[in-house]
């Protein structure tokens, strides 16, 4: 049964022991007709990467239609071999130069390419972009420069296609070179080179061009030799996502992909998000004579644990010390890929690495035009469109990666039933790690029974225990409505204490910071601490601005029934022109970074029990309304 798990073939080629030659991952992107198919025709002929009956098929066709050599009709050759599924894999053609091999990715024919870059089904190192010299540049040369830089391929050669038609001009070359130069510095991109070229007459791309003596840069061939492929999976941190747990005998034998870094038996490994740590007893190496002792990124193997835990399919596998992000809450550039627009609050289904998980994107942040880099606010993404959004987990954490460090772990897709609809990017920009929100470290504990029951406290006071959680943006009135209930409470004889940010900050957590991790720690410990005042029987109310959602869950998790979220509303402009302590202007001076409302995210509350708007009533007011609020929920019916 156990080599019926899964062949590994790599180590058979590896064991071959012949040195593979380096290969580059390439990608072709540029508006439609402005001679992709061409460009790959001609490095297919130049390289002499083709066999004699498909040239002969081209210079028939082309006869036939009454044209000079066309090489778009290789592709459209290459296009129907797939249509009728001959070919085995036409979806890479390759070519060779004396320095390595070349992967033309995903290209010909195939709409939906820039998809599949976005999705992971395919990944380039880098990326030749087209722009036809008598059209310029284009909407889809700007969208696909600013999607090579989104997915961070950032070498990138322009080729300024079709020069034999604008009389292979300098002045024209120079037009096309300005714009699109403008274009990609505008969003950060720095082309590596700006080659002009005829695809269709070769010149510049194996060989230089005499039409065009003023050029004397490099062609697309030597350009392409420059570049380096991504750097070595193995070296990264390890990540391999479990494809599943297979049972025989007693054993159970995790297996999946490598994806980066490298895997020892012995070795402590952390599973996410269920937070496990186990050590590696074997790593299972079926038609081996041996067993391995370890096994690195792009291998496909399968190990066993010292001791048996649960572990399923969607975990990620990781070392301790350098774990993914655990979060039920990140940020996403997203290419929307749907018939129908994106919607926000709309279930979809997330596929990450082999994690399937049901999300709804919360809020669209950004709508990017590409074309005027315009960025705009909305409620909803257009087929082909890019946004800035937060996604959410309906339920539980997922551990996953931000896109620039480990990409594999870093991406994702959206369906909606069976399609494919959305694919995006992670950033956890704003967003906190909440591993340690999460992990459990103290272990022999037995908490005591109390002698005093919350009832006995109850009857002794006359009110519930419980926490009035305040919430809002730095400025919207917590603490000034937060002192002013205390008094009010306080005389009309309730038990009531305020714990308030700046004041907390000073001592128990005058360890924290403002990063997101910390603000984190900073709700939990102040979400504990008020839990605990609440069975003491006291009414706490906390002003802090409790920035994430989920920290609130928590809070209101740690007080148990007593817990009432109190929005206190007021709009960032409002917050900012009151700026009581001035640190709204610091923040746009750039002097204060994550800056809450400025620079740092603020997740208003969905279903508060209570909103106070400051913007519309008194300080007077909205204490009344409070009070009256606690008389209701806290005194004892009697
Ligand atoms: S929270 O985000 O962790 O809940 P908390 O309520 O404790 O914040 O502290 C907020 C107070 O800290 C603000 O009212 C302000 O006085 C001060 N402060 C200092 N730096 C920041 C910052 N970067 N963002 C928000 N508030 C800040």
């Amino acid at each position: 049964m156990a080599n019926t798990v899964v062949p590994l073939k790599h180590r058979v080629a590896a064991a071959a022991g012949t040195a593979p030659r380096e290969s580059l991952k390439i990608v072709i992107v540029g508006h439609v007709d402005h001679g992709k198919s061409t460009l790959i025709g001609r490095l297919l002929y130049d390289t002499n990467s083709l066999p004699e009956e498909k040239i002969r098929a081209v210079e028939e066709v082309s006869r036939k239609r009454g044209k000079p050599v066309e090489w778009a009709f290789l592709l459209d050759a290459f296009q129907a071999e797939r249509d009728q599924g001959i070919t085995i894999d036409s979806s890479r053609i390759g070519f060779r130069t004396d320095r390595r091999d070349y992967v033309i990715i995903d290209a010909p024919g195939h709409k939906e390419f820039i998809a599949n870059m976005v999705s992971g089904a395919a990944s380039a190192d880098a990326a030749l972009l087209v722009i036809d010299a008598h059209e310029g540049v284009r909407e889809q040369s700007r969208r696909h420069g600013y999607l090579l830089n989104m997915l961070g391929i950032q070498q990138v050669a322009v080729i300024v296609n079709k020069m034999d038609q604008e009389d292979f001009s300098l002045t024209r070359f120079k037009e096309v070179e300005r714009e699109i130069a403008d274009y990609l510095s505008s969003i950060g991109v720095t082309p590596t080179f700006i080659i002009p070229v005829s695809a269709r007459g070769g010149q510049n791309i194996a060989n230089r061009a005499g039409e065009m003596p003023w050029y004397t840069g490099v062609t697309v061939l030597s350009a392409l030799d420059t570049f380096t492929p991504r750097p070595a999976a193995a070296q990264q941190d390890l990540r391999m996502p479990v494809q599943d747990v297979y049972k025989f005998d007693d054993r159970r034998i995790i297996v999946g992909r490598i994806e980066t870094g490298t895997l020892h038996v012995g070795d402590k490994v952390l599973f996410s998000p269920s937070n496990k740590l186990q050590t590696v007893k074997s790593i299972e190496a079926w038609n081996e004579d041996a067993p391995l002792l370890n096994a690195t990124a792009g291998q496909t193997v399968g190990f066993t644990l010292g001791e048996q835990i649960f572990v399923e399919r969607g975990d990620i596998v990781s070392h301790p010390d350098a774990a993914p992000f655990e979060t039920n809450v990140f940020k996403a550039h997203l290419f929307w890929l749907g018939r129908n627009p994106l919607e926000v609050g709309k279930i979809y289904t997330m596929k990450l690495a082999t994690a399937r998980r049901e999300v709804i994107v919360e809020r669209i942040e950004k709508l990017i035009n590409t074309d005027t880099l315009e960025q705009n606010e909305g409620s909803s993404v257009e087929r082909h469109g890019i946004a800035e959004v937060v996604v959410r987990t309906r339920r539980g954490m997922i551990a996953l990666d931000e896109y620039r460090t480990v990409p594999s772990l870093g991406r994702f897709v959206l369906l909606d039933g069976f399609d494919v609809v959305g694919g995006g990017i992670v950033s956890m920009d704003g967003y906190p790690d909440q591993r340690s929100m999460v992990t459990v470290k103290s272990t022999n504990i037995t908490p005591v029974d109390y002698a005093i029951t919350r009832e006995m406290r109850e009857q002794q006071t006359g009110h519930k225990g419980g926490v009035l959680w305040l919430t809002g943006l730095s400025g919207a009135g917590k603490s000034t409505l937060a002192v002013g209930l205390e008094k009010e409470l306080f005389r009309r004889g309730y038990h009531v204490y305020v714990l308030d940010g700046d004041n907390v900050r000073a001592g128990l957590n005058s360890n924290l910071g403002f990063s997101p991790e910390d603000r984190a720690e900073n709700i939990r410990r102040v979400g504990e601490v008020a839990g605990l005042f609440a069975q003491a029987g006291i009414i706490v109310i906390t002003a802090f601005i409790s920035p994430y959602r989920t920290d609130r869950d928590r809070a209101r998790e740690a007080a148990g029934e007593q817990f009432h979220e109190i929005y206190v509303a007021s709009d960032l402009a409002t917050c900012e022109s009151r700026d009581i302590k001035g640190l709204y202007a610091k923040a746009r001076r750039g002097e204060i970074p994550e800056f809450t409302g400025i620079s740092a995210p603020y997740e208003a509350p969905i279903a508060p029990e209570l909103l106070v708007d400051t913007q519309t009533q008194t300080v007077e007011e909205c204490v009344a309304s409070l009070a009256d609020y606690v008389a209701q929920s806290f005194r004892l019916k009697n």
